[in-house]
């Protein structure tokens, strides 16, 4: 049974790279704000994700500090509240319908999803953590950011800092801040048989 960060992987597949279970998703985030060249990089890993007929359907608007970061913060739900407005960065990841052309984007989701998976992938690199959230008010994102639902599916929050001291999360949550485990490899993937 080998184990990489507390989480154990399936007999046979020990070539994984550590990567993968390394990265986890934290609460307790440190306030050290990150430099613009940081930020820079994660979103240029995101910038070289894939998507259909390289559509690029992925934005993602971010705030650090002041009044734009005030703003953001009270896009997040209460229980997001609580710990990610310590992270130095919070972004919402939001998607294209479609282009000027009428043509319609019906993987943007899955698009902007590879492009936040690069990010969090570069920030693991760059030793910071990431914590993806759905938890977030859709209605008043895209009143107060100006994203007609026509044009724009609001996706995900996503916050984004150094890993921090934990004590300023409630005792609910410094319970749950550990890497979380997965099904087993044979519920979600599985050879098809044609039966
Ligand atoms: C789309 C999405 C939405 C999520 N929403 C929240 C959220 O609102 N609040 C939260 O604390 N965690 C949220 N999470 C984090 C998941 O709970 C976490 O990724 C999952 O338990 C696996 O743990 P790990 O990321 O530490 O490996 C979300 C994750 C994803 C991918």
């Amino acid at each position: 049974m080998t184990e990489i960060n507390g989480r154990t992987i399936t007999p046979g597949t020990e070539d994984i790279d550590p990567m993968f279970l390394e990265r986890w998703s934290t609460r307790a985030f440190s306030p050290e704000p990150l430099t613009q060249t940081e930020i820079d990089t994660l979103f240029e890993a995101a910038r070289w994700a894939p998507s259909s007929n390289n559509s690029q359907p992925w934005l993602f608007l971010y705030a650090t500090d002041g009044p734009e970061r005030d703003l953001f913060n009270s896009l997040l739900r209460p229980g997001n509240q609580s710990w990610a407005t310590w992270a130095p960065l919070l972004a919402f990841v939001v998607a294209r319908k479609g282009n000027d052309e009428g043509r319609v984007f019906r993987t943007n989701q899955f698009d902007a999803g590879a492009a936040w998976m690069s990010l969090a992938m570069q920030a693991l690199k760059m030793g910071l953590h990431t914590h993806p959230m759905g938890g977030i008010q859709i209605d008043d994102i895209h009143e107060k950011l100006d994203l007609p639902r026509e044009e724009f599916d609001v996706i995900a929050g996503i916050a984004v800092g150094h890993h921090g001291d934990m004590s300023h999360l409630a005792e609910d949550l410094q319970e749950r801040e550990k890497p979380s485990g997965r099904k087993p490899l044979a519920e979600v993937a599985v050879r098809w048989t044609g039966q």
